[in-house]
């Protein structure tokens, strides 16, 4: 059975109201939720561990068990695992992706069986052409082959022994520099492999990707909350 992880603890700066990000409504109610009822349709979960602002653990939903983030984003995935129970494979999902749809955790769960791999991550190829600027942010110092330039996103999901010594491995410095865990499975010389995630499954960063999450999510399904 496997256990998931939903990192929440950032404290969404760059969105800039008054409270985490992960408690913004959005569609109607705070964007963790989204999150927790994919989740909770994906049969081999057992268990959900949110890692909130220290200030805001109260704020874990009904039947998820809420701990302490830390001050970077793989610091509060290592928090979560801690506070997990025994589940195997685990799944690490960002609050800031609340259109990620359940069959896309499932793809990813389903990959990682049938590939043998240690980590399987949600991914799209770059749409655009990436170039490396200098350290005076004007000049163009290299242009990248965007033919094998992917974009990593999450739900990203791993082998429980590989993702641990991934984070108990690292040193605080390295964990703070890390946007993404399956860079730290690389890292530690772990086999980490894609799958193409829908475009839908966007992060929400800023107050347009607020926008446009609002008209994704009111195409969708009124969710019942009674249950
Ligand atoms: N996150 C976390 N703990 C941190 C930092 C980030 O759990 N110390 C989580 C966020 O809650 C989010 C995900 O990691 O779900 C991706 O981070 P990001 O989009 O950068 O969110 P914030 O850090 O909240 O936003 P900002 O950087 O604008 O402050
Ligand atoms: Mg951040």
């Amino acid at each position: 059975m496997a256990v998931a992880l939903i990192v929440a603890a950032g404290r969404g700066e760059r969105l800039g109201f008054d409270r985490p990000k992960a408690l913004v409504t959005v569609g109607g109610r705070p964007m963790l939720e989204w999150s927790v009822d994919a989740l909770r349709a994906v049969t081999s979960v057992q268990e959900i561990v949110v890692a909130l602002p220290s200030d805001a653990v109260a704020a874990a939903p009904a039947d998820t068990t809420g701990v302490a983030g830390g001050w970077a984003r793989s610091q509060s995935v290592r928090a979560a695992l801690r506070a997990a129970g025994d589940g195997d494979p685990v799944i690490v999902q960002d609050a800031a992706r609340p259109l990620a749809p359940t069959q896309l955790f499932c793809d990813a769960l389903d990959e990682l069986e049938r590939s043998g791999a240690d980590a399987v991550i949600a991914a799209a190829p770059v749409s655009d052409t990436i170039k490396q600027v200098g350290d005076d942010r004007r000049t163009v110092t290299h242009t990248l082959d965007r033919t094998c330039l992917w974009a990593v996103q999450t739900p990203q999901v791993f082998r429980r022994a590989a993702l641990e010594s991934a984070l108990y491995e690292a040193s605080e410095a390295t964990l703070a520099a890390a946007t993404d865990d399956a860079w730290l499975v690389e890292q530690a010389g772990g086999e980490v492999r894609v799958i193409l995630a829908p475009a839908e499954n966007l992060k929400i960063t800023t107050r347009l990707d607020l926008k446009l999450a609002e008209l994704l999510l009111a195409e969708r399904e009124p969710v019942d909350r009674t249950r």
